[in-house]
C-alpha cells in the first residue's frame, strides 16, 4: 500500500503532458461490445479504471490488451456471457455502461446494480427507464438488473435531468435498435460528443451528441473502429489548480483548451493567465489569488470533477470564496482533511465557504474518493512541511502517474510506501 508524500516547494515550471480523457475512454471501451470485430483505443490513459474495465471485457468473454496508451479489443471468439457480476461493478460505477451494450448486441444483460459510493447514492434509474421506453423487460432482483429484449425498438426519451452515463448508456443501446430513437434533456459532456463520434464511426448514425438532444437511427449491425480518444479536461484542470495553489508557469501539452471553458473563466477571475499555445495550454500564476465563488453543474456548467481541486486553490485565496456543490449529495469529504492542514472552511448543507489563510501546514491525510485525493496533493504543494496522503488507489482510479507529473515541473513529491509513515 502507497502513499503520496508532498512538500510545499515554491512555484511549478515547466511542461506537463496531458493523458487521454478517462470518462470518454470507459465508455468507449463498452461500445466494443456493440461490434464482433477487433476495435483499436489509442491515446488511453494508463489507470485503474481502464483495468478495471478491460477486466470487465473480458469476463464477459472479449480478449482485451492493454498496452497503454493503446487497448485492443479482439474479435469476439466465443459466445459473450452478458454478465458483469457485483465483483467487478462494485469497484466501477461505470461499468453500468456494459448494460445498453449488451441487451442491444445479445438480447440479454445481467449487470449488479452498482450501489452507492463515496460521493453519493448514485442511482441508475435513467438508465433502466430509457431501457424499458426502448423496449427491454426489466427485472430488479438479488441486487442485479436483468434486461431482456429480442430487439430494441427506438423511442422518444425525456430524461428527466442529464445524466452523463445514462445518456450514454441509452445512446449505445439505440445505436443497435430498430428505427429511429430521441433522446430529451441529454447530458452535454465533450465525452458524450466523443461516444457520438465514435458510433459514428462504427456505422450507426448520430446527429447532436453534445447538445441536450440527440437523435439515434439504429443500425442492423456495427463495425469495429480505430479511435484516438479526446485529452482529459479534469486532469488539465486538475494541474491547473495546482498552478494557481503553487504559483508559475506551466504549459499543459495537449490540454483541451476548447473544453475547459467554464474552468478558463473561474480561473482567470480568480488570477490565473490561460492562453493557447498552439495545441497546447500555458497557465500562469504570479499575482495573488483572489477568492472566486463557484456552483457546479452540468456542462457547460463549472464541472463538478473540478469542485474538490478548485476549493484547494481557494484555501489560499485571498477573501472568501463561496462553493456550491449542486450535482452529488456527498462531495465535501475533501473538507474535514483540508481543515485538517489549517484551511478555514465552513459547510453548510451542499455550501462550503472558504476563507483564504496565509498558507497551510502539511498533515497526514486520508484521501477518500478520486477528486478529493487530488485536492489534497494540490494543497499539499502549498502546505509547510510534509503531506502524506494516504489510501493512493483513489488517485490511481483517474490520474496516470501524478507524482511524476507534478515532479517533472518542480515539485517535491514522491509515492512512499506507508509502512512506517507517521
Ligand atoms: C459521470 O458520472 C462521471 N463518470 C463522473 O465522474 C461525473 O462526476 C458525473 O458524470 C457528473 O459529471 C463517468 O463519466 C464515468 P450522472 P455519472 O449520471 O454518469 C443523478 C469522476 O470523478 N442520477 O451525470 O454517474 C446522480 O445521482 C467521476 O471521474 C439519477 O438521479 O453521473 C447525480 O446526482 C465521478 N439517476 C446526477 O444525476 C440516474 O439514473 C448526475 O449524475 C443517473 C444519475
Amino acid at each position: 500500500m502507497d502513499a503520496i508524500r508532498v512538500r510545499g516547494n515554491g512555484p511549478l515550471s515547466g511542461r506537463i503532458p496531458v493523458g487521454g480523457a478517462k470518462n470518454a475512454a470507459l465508455p468507449i471501451l463498452c461500445a466494443t461490445l456493440l461490434s464482433d470485430g477487433a476495435s483499436l483505443l489509442r491515446n488511453v490513459p494508463g489507470l485503474r479504471d481502464i483495468e478495471t474495465t478491460s477486466a470487465l471485457l473480458r469476463f464477459l468473454g472479449r480478449d482485451v490488451a492493454v498496452a497503454a496508451p493503446e487497448v485492443r479489443v479482439s474479435a469476439a471468439s466465443g459466445p459473450i456471457r452478458p454478465e458483469a457480476p457485483y465483483e467487478l461493478v462494485r469497484q466501477m460505477r461505470a461499468s453500468v455502461l456494459v448494460l445498453g451494450p449488451l441487451v442491444a448486441r445479445h438480447g440479454r444483460a445481467k449487470v449488479s446494480l452498482p450501489g452507492g459510493c463515496a460521493i453519493g447514492a448514485r442511482p441508475i434509474d435513467q438508465h433502466i427507464r430509457g431501457l424499458e421506453a426502448l423496449g427491454a423487460t426489466i427485472r430488479v432482483e438479488h441486487g442485479y438488473v436483468v434486461a431482456e429484449a429480442p430487439r430494441l425498438k427506438g423511442a422518444e426519451i425525456v430524461f428527466d435531468l442529464p445524466t452523463v452515463t445514462g445518456t450514454e448508456n441509452l445512446m449505445m443501446a439505440a445505436a443497435l435498435a430498430k428505427g429511429r430513437t430521441t433522446l430529451v434533456n441529454c447530458a452535454r459532456e465533450p465525452e458524450v460528443e466523443e461516444l457520438g463520434r465514435v458510433l459514428n464511426k462504427m456505422g450507426a448514425k448520430v446527429e447532436g451528441a453534445g447538445t441536450d438532444i440527440i437523435v439515434i437511427h439504429g443500425a442492423d449491425a456495427l463495425d469495429p473502429f480505430d479511435h484516438a480518444i479526446i485529452s482529459d479536461r479534469i486532469e488539465a484542470g486538475t494541474f491547473m489548480a495546482a498552478v494557481g495553489a503553487a504559483g508559475g508557469d506551466v504549459l499543459l501539452e495537449h490540454a483541451p483548451i476548447d473544453d475547459l471553458e467554464p474552468v478558463i473563466v473561474k480561473m482567470r477571475q480568480a488570477g490565473v493567465e490561460v492562453e493557447r499555445d498552439g495545441e497546447h495550454m500555458r497557465v500562469r500564476r504570479v499575482k495573488p489569488l483572489r477568492a472566486v465563488d463557484v456552483t457546479t453543474a452540468p456542462h457547460p456548467g463549472f464541472p463538478t470533477d473540478m469542485q474538490a481541486q478548485f476549493m484547494a486553490m481557494m484555501c489560499v485565496a485571498e477573501g472568501q470564496s463561496v462553493l456550491t456543490e449542486t450535482i452529488f449529495e456527498n462531495r465535501f469529504m475533501h473538507v474535514p482533511e483540508l481543515c485538517r492542514m489549517g484551511a478555514d472552511i465552513d459547510t453548510r448543507g451542499h455550501t462550503a465557504f472558504v476563507t483564504g489563510v496565509k498558507g497551510l501546514s502539511g498533515a497526514s491525510v486520508m484521501a477518500t474518493d478520486l477528486r478529493a485525493s487530488a485536492s489534497l496533493v494540490i494543497a499539499g504543494l502549498v502546505a509547510e512541511g510534509d503531506t502524506i496522503v494516504r489510501r493512493v488507489y483513489h488517485l490511481d482510479r483517474g490520474y496516470e502517474h501524478i507524482e511524476k507529473k507534478l515532479a517533472g515541473v518542480g515539485a517535491d513529491i514522491a509515492r512512499v510506501p506507508l509502512e512506517g509513515m507517521p
